[in-house]
């Protein structure tokens, strides 16, 4: 310690220094009446430190305050009424990237440029004015290098014995990288393209961007935020689904890509992708709510166009086999209606049930390849004839395979006539080789067919349909599917259109 630089020791011959350094006098951080206070000497300065520190009890603490300075991380110094230093820790030193010989006595506006030099006259005569210690204040600096850098400062008055400021002083800290980072996020923040936002659990929005601004149709931030004081009616198109999000948000804690219709300012409705999570103090308590939306108005419109070209086109393609089979006409989409129910009873999810509709709808398209004669047969058909139906599911799947759907149809309909215990057709496919939509498909087909007329036998009635998917239940039918499709007709009331 005894070789070390120490500013503290040091003190004395750096006040001698700052007295000639500090002319011309710059102008003082406090009113003209207080100029004579000017010149304040360091702590170890004062008489009546050294007289203290002298006796043994003071030193221990002397030296216990001086360690301290010297350890911390953090920047202390004390500036005079005219903003030169008095006295300061290494830390200081090394934030400002001055030797402690250059530093004593230098006046802040050395270290500033003008527009940070003013920021900080004002904050430190302010101190002084009003007595009150700031916190989190922060300015930029030079340092001796020319690099620029961030530093956050407390101040306090520092007083005299009688009680007369006599100066101030400041911890501070280089806060750059978090600066730079804040930085980045402001211009992350402005530039998105989604909209960010904060909002408050009275459905109010505490801060918002541009782009959250301008999906919403507002003209600023602040327009946003000032006009809209409740989210639940005057944004959401149905208010309903505001209080099925905030329940999701409850349960969750954070909902990713919530699609909801918004009502913009000009009252045009668009659809909007909400992502939002839910911030908690430690008490468990909700502090706010932060998200970003994304406007998919384009994107719904178009896959909304899409979704009618396709239904179109399934639509168009089921009427071919149609127009040769009057039997499978009504079959096809009564077996649509079903699968769809058995599909939602059981949970399925709505990207699958979207899949099964179009295989429903179109699953005997393989019958085209079959003759009409075969098809309108009156009586009992042969095994031969039998056979030649049989190749439906192969031909479907060849018609079908290469269209592009974004679900497995061509599989489905391939296999829907596959049976768990593998004595369908026609791969004889067992239990989980088999599609979960055809197992559907083919439950509901059964049951459709049993319950229709047909060209070869009057119908057999919905129970002897039931009956024999109960009885074959985990046998030759998936046993989930079937008790779906039970409980369906015997305790919802589920009757075939
Ligand atoms: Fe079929």
């Amino acid at each position: 310690m005894k070789n070390k630089t120490n500013t503290i020791s040091a003190k004395n011959k750096y006040v001698k220094t700052a007295k000639k350094k500090t002319s011309p006098p710059k102008k003082s951080l406090l009113s003209k009446k207080n100029k004579e206070e000017q010149k304040i000497p360091g702590l170890e300065g004062s008489a009546s430190f050294r007289k203290l520190a002298a006796k043994p009890r003071f030193k221990k603490h002397a030296e216990r305050y001086r360690n301290i300075l010297e350890n911390i991380r953090d920047g202390y110094f004390e500036v005079d009424l005219v903003g030169n230093f008095t006295f300061f820790n290494d830390s200081v030193c090394r934030i400002l990237g001055y030797s402690s010989e250059e530093l004593m006595g230098m006046n802040y506006r050395q270290y500033t440029d003008k527009d940070n030099a003013k920021k900080v006259f004002q904050t430190y005569n302010k101190v002084y004015k009003t007595g009150e210690p700031t916190e989190g204040f922060d300015w930029l600096i030079i340092r001796k290098d020319g690099a620029k850098r961030y530093i956050e400062a407390s101040v306090s008055l520092l007083k005299d014995s009688s009680g007369k400021p006599k100066g101030c002083r400041s911890i501070i800290r280089d806060i750059t990288e978090r600066k730079q980072m804040e930085e980045r996020y402001r211009r992350i923040f402005e530039n998105a393209q989604n909209g960010i936002y904060q909002s408050t659990l009275e459905a109010k929005f505490i801060m918002a961007n541009q782009s959250m601004a301008q999906i919403l149709g507002y003209d600023s931030p602040e327009d946003l935020i000032f006009s809209i004081t409740d989210i639940s009616s005057q944004l959401y198109a149905n208010p309903e689904e505001c209080m099925q999000f905030i329940e999701m948000m409850e349960k969750q804690g954070l909902v990713k890509n919530f699609e909801v219709q918004f009502r913009k300012k000009d009252g045009r409705i668009i659809w909007v992708s909400r992502t939002t999570q839910v911030f908690r103090n430690e008490k468990g308590e909700v502090l706010y709510y932060e998200g970003i939306i994304e406007d998919i108005t384009d994107r719904k419109d178009s896959f909304e166009r899409l979704r009618n070209a396709l239904g179109g086109t399934v639509r168009a393609l089921a009427s071919v086999v149609e127009t040769r089979d009057p039997y499978t006409a009504g079959h096809q989409r009564h077996v649509a209606d079903l699968a769809l129910a058995i599909a939602r009873e059981i949970g399925v999810s709505t990207d699958q049930i979207e899949g099964l509709r179009v295989a429903a709808i179109i699953h005997d398209i393989g019958k085209i390849s079959v003759p009409s004669e075969i098809l309108t047969k009156p009586g009992k058909l042969t095994d031969l004839e039998f056979g030649i139906i049989k190749v439906h599911s192969q031909s479907g799947y060849n018609i079908l395979k290469d269209i592009d759907f974004p679900w497995p149809v061509a599989m489905m309909v391939f296999e829907h006539h596959e049976r768990m215990n593998g004595t369908g057709y026609p791969r004889n496919l067992k239990g989980d080789e088999i599609l979960l939509e055809a197992r559907i498909l083919a439950v509901s087909d059964v049951v459709e067919s049993m319950a229709s007329h047909r060209p070869y036998r009057a119908s057999l009635g919905i129970e002897a349909a039931l009956e024999e998917i109960e009885k074959n239940k985990g046998i030759i039918y998936d046993e989930t599917v079937v008790d779906a499709c039970l409980r369906l007709f015997r305790e919802k009331g589920y009757k075939l259109t």
